[in-house]
């Protein structure tokens, strides 16, 4: 049985990812940690959980020695925009909290699943179609650190024979954890502000193409690929995977299907929308396709009416899909 070590468990992708794991490997099979933000309650009480520092080896080795840690899923990241806001906390968490983890792995013999992001492109990638192997110069502290994680991760897994595999995240829409300050925020903040006020003023600006994924198809991206027979796969880090590519229009076009009174309109946030303009309008992701049988479940539609559903009865008002 897999031993699995979850960082930034607590986080967007972290807090579904380990319940998904503990369901597939067994509860005490699957270590969550976190650092500063508590974990809900269904994540604290199915398993085991710690607070660690990942810029911090000592911390992050200790966790792998003492449950024999055999399988790491690297989670813990400042996002885009937090991290523009704060370039050198990024460096440290994103850049020595993977190479933190890569060594630990090294040492310990574990393989590793880090996600890089379509932040990893910038000026210069085509941004129609955007090829998995093209250029590369990402202008945001979140970009480097994701292109150099990348590198990074190759660099072990050549070197080292570390068993590193990632995908490039598109923008996740989830309606559990909050993201924590990323430019495709407002594509998850859309759906709050639908059901609870039935308008949205948004961030980014009509028109703007990004690659987005519902939550279900983000967390078995990872463990298909982390699943994946190893002979197969050319690329490991990172892969393109993408389920839609829309524009904040779109998403509130959909949205009236089910709730007609929604308005959607625009106070742009330059800081985030220069980021979003930097990015692909949509990758292609047919590396991942045949090199491991990536396909995601959900479209545009059926990740809204699913939304909805789910997040009007969380937030405790009555609307029908
Ligand atoms: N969702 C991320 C962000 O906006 C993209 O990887 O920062």
């Amino acid at each position: 049985m897999k031993k699995i070590l979850v960082t930034g468990a607590a986080g967007q992708i972290g807090s579904e990812l380990t319940m998904a794991l503990r369901e597939k490997y067994g509860n005490e099979n699957v270590i969550a940690t976190g650092h500063i933000k508590e974990p809900d309650e269904t994540l604290h009480n199915s398993g085991p959980f710690h607070f660690i520092d990942c810029t911090k080896i000592n911390t992050v080795a200790a966790i792998v020695k003492k449950y024999r840690v055999d399988t790491i899923y690297h989670l813990a990241a400042l996002l885009s925009a937090v991290a523009e806001k704060d370039p050198q906390l990024a460096w440290d968490v994103n850049m020595i909290g993977l190479y933190n983890v890569l060594e630990t792995a090294r040492t310990y013999k574990c393989s590793v699943f880090t996600p890089s992001s379509i932040g990893a492109f910038g000026p210069g990638t085509p941004l129609d179609h955007t090829p998995q192997d093209t250029t590369q110069r990402p202008n945001t502290m979140y970009g480097v650190t994701k292109v150099a994680g990348e590198l990074l991760c190759d660099y072990y897994f050549k070197r080292f024979k570390v068993d590193t595999r990632g995908v490039r995240y598109p923008g996740i829409i989830s309606y559990k954890t909050l993201p924590g300050g990323g430019t495709t925020d407002y594509a998850v903040e859309i759906y709050y502000e639908a059901i609870k006020h039935k308008k949205y003023t948004s961030f980014i600006n009509r028109g703007t193409y990004l690659d987005l994924m519902y939550m279900p198809d983000a967390i078995t991206a990872a463990i298909d690929l982390m699943e994946a027979n190893p002979d197969k796969l050319q690329h490991r880090n990172a892969f393109n995977v993408s389920a839609m590519s829309v524009a904040p229009e779109n998403i509130a076009d959909e949205i009236r299907k089910i709730i007609p009174e929604f308005t959607l309109d625009y106070k742009v946030d330059p800081l985030r929308q220069a980021i979003a303009d930097s990015w692909p309008n949509n990758m292609d992701d047919s590396a991942a396709r045949q090199e491991w049988g990536w396909e995601p479940e959900y479209n545009l539609e059926s990740m809204t009416k699913d939304m909805i559903e789910k997040l009007s009865q969380k937030l405790g008002k009555e609307i029908k899909t």
